[in-house]
């Protein structure tokens, strides 16, 4: 089969991401567009349009007048996803050879922003439960105390990444948080994927989006949480402290030549499309609906786990004992299409369009998954072995680079790390290069390797030493 046939293919229920759920929620003008003869619109980047870095033309008018709406410095689209904004924003911060803090569970684009650059993270563990098997997210309390534990006076500190919400939608105290960096006169690069719509929703209860609490640095996807198509992001920056000529230099490091004209309309509609008074209540609408599906299903016993994002419906699966990956087989094979399988949770994302029948197919499927043969165990999942402040024993960028040998990762105790291992989703590195591969890791990636396919059997580059 063609990978165009299969573009084709219907689903049940498409509970994943692009959140515009298979175009239903696209933005009018980005659905008129594509509605033209097909092809008509890939243009390249003639002087009327430009690029995202130019100085004129439609793209850079319509960055200003976001950015002015928003009360940021600029924005940048992008066209590599929130991964190559991310980058971007980390080579910003750094040059080789500094130290950027960061959480444990920064997504993976980060990690190879630094392996490419030898930017060194000093990595700081993240609270992590036991019932849930997801990180918590941060309190100010815990983010001091990783600040008294920092050796600011021996090493270079330059910057400081933080993930708010997290893939589930967690959302940690962050005003406090960009506070205490700000205190220490660090700028603070926000990962905010998950939470671009919280920019234009400030009456419905959400938490404040980044851009309002004066991050530096900001990235949204605009595929995963507002409506635009895949690989469509934003950048926003703010304050003194990251050097714009900086900024615009490391975004052409990871942005191609030739941008889609189609991705930077679709960049430019999605971000429109919120303010337009007759979209955003619709969009108003469905937040308020995923609450009430949320509810709903509680009221009828189905354990589900509550974040600060609406729209993520997550099945705590381990509370009937099955795991996230088998629970996603059972409902992918029933026509229900989940976004993140884990461990002990199963998480669907509503996404921006009608989703009122998704609880009756949901909870159909719920009540036949109770039924399935009993092959129930009890999940175990255990804390992730960091310690508070950690940072690779080996340079990231000089492990990355080091001549490496394939083993198979039961062979791996006691050597360093060449590789990222890293489930995909969420995207959130177990190892890193250049840390030591210790009994705790090793046991730690073992166990999640007996739920995760993705890690079963897994080999791993190790330094050749
Ligand atoms: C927290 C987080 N940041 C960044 C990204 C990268 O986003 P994109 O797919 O737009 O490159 C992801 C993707 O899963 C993510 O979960």
């Amino acid at each position: 089969m063609s990978i165009s046939s299969f573009l084709t293919k219907k689903f049940l229920k498409s509970l994943f991401f692009p959140a515009h759920n298979r175009g239903k929620a696209l933005p009018k003008n980005l659905i008129k567009l594509l509605k033209e003869t097909p092809g008509f619109w890939d243009l390249p980047e003639l002087p009327e349009i430009g690029t995202p870095m130019s100085k004129k033309g439609l793209i850079a008018q319509s960055q200003k007048l976001l950015s002015e709406k928003f009360n940021t410095k600029g924005c940048f689209f992008g066209v590599n996803g929130a991964s190559g904004l991310l980058q971007s924003g980390v080579v910003a911060m750094a040059n080789p050879g500094e130290y950027i803090l960061m959480p444990r569970n920064v997504h993976i684009s980060v990690i190879r922003a630094c392996a490419m650059q030898n930017i060194i993270p000093i990595f700081f563990d993240v609270e992590f439960s036991i019932e849930t098997g997801h990180y918590k997210p941060l309190k100010k309390e815990w983010f001091l105390t990783v600040f008294e534990n920092i050796d600011f006076k021996n090493k270079k500190i330059v910057g400081v990444i933080l993930v708010n919400p997290y893939y589930q939608g967690y959302c940690s105290e962050l005003e406090a948080l960009i506070d205490i960096c700000h205190k220490k006169n660090l700028p603070v690069l926000v990962d905010e994927a998950h939470g671009s719509y919280f920019l234009f929703c400030e009456n419905l209860n959400l938490p404040k989006s980044a851009v309002m609490l004066n991050a530096d640095l900001v990235v949204h996807s605009l595929h995963k949480s507002l409506n635009g198509l895949t690989q469509t992001g934003v950048l926003w920056y703010k304050g003194n402290l990251i050097e714009e000529e900086n900024l615009i230099k490391s975004l052409s490091l990871f942005q191609t030549t030739s941008p889609s004209s189609l991705l930077l309309s679709s960049c430019e509609e999605s971000l429109k499309d919120w303010q337009n008074i007759d979209s955003l209540s619709r969009y108003q609408e469905r937040i308020k609906e995923a609450r009430i599906i949320f509810e709903k299903l509680t009221k009828k016993d189905i354990p589900l786990i509550d974040t600060q994002d609406p729209l993520k419906i997550i099945l705590n699966t381990s509370a009937i004992g099955i795991d996230g990956f088998s629970a996603d087989k059972f409902f992918y094979k029933n026509g229900l299409i989940a976004e993140l399988p884990e461990m002990m949770t199963l998480t669907f994302c509503l996404g921006f369009s009608d989703q009122k029948d998704f609880m009756i197919h949901f909870e159909k499927l719920w009540k036949k998954l109770l039924l399935e043969p009993k092959k129930f165990k009890h999940i175990k999942v255990e804390k992730p072995p960091f310690k508070l402040i950690d940072t690779p024993e080996i340079e990231i960028g000089t492990a990355w680079r080091n001549k490496t040998k394939i083993i198979h990762l039961s062979e791996s105790l006691g050597k360093i790390s060449g590789d990222i291992i890293c489930p995909y989703p969420p995207g959130i590195p177990l190892l890193v290069p250049g840390e030591r591969i210790d009994k705790k890791r090793l046991n730690w990636i073992e166990t999640q390797s007996l739920y995760n396919e993705d890690l079963l059997n897994s080999y791993i580059r190790v330094l050749d030493t």
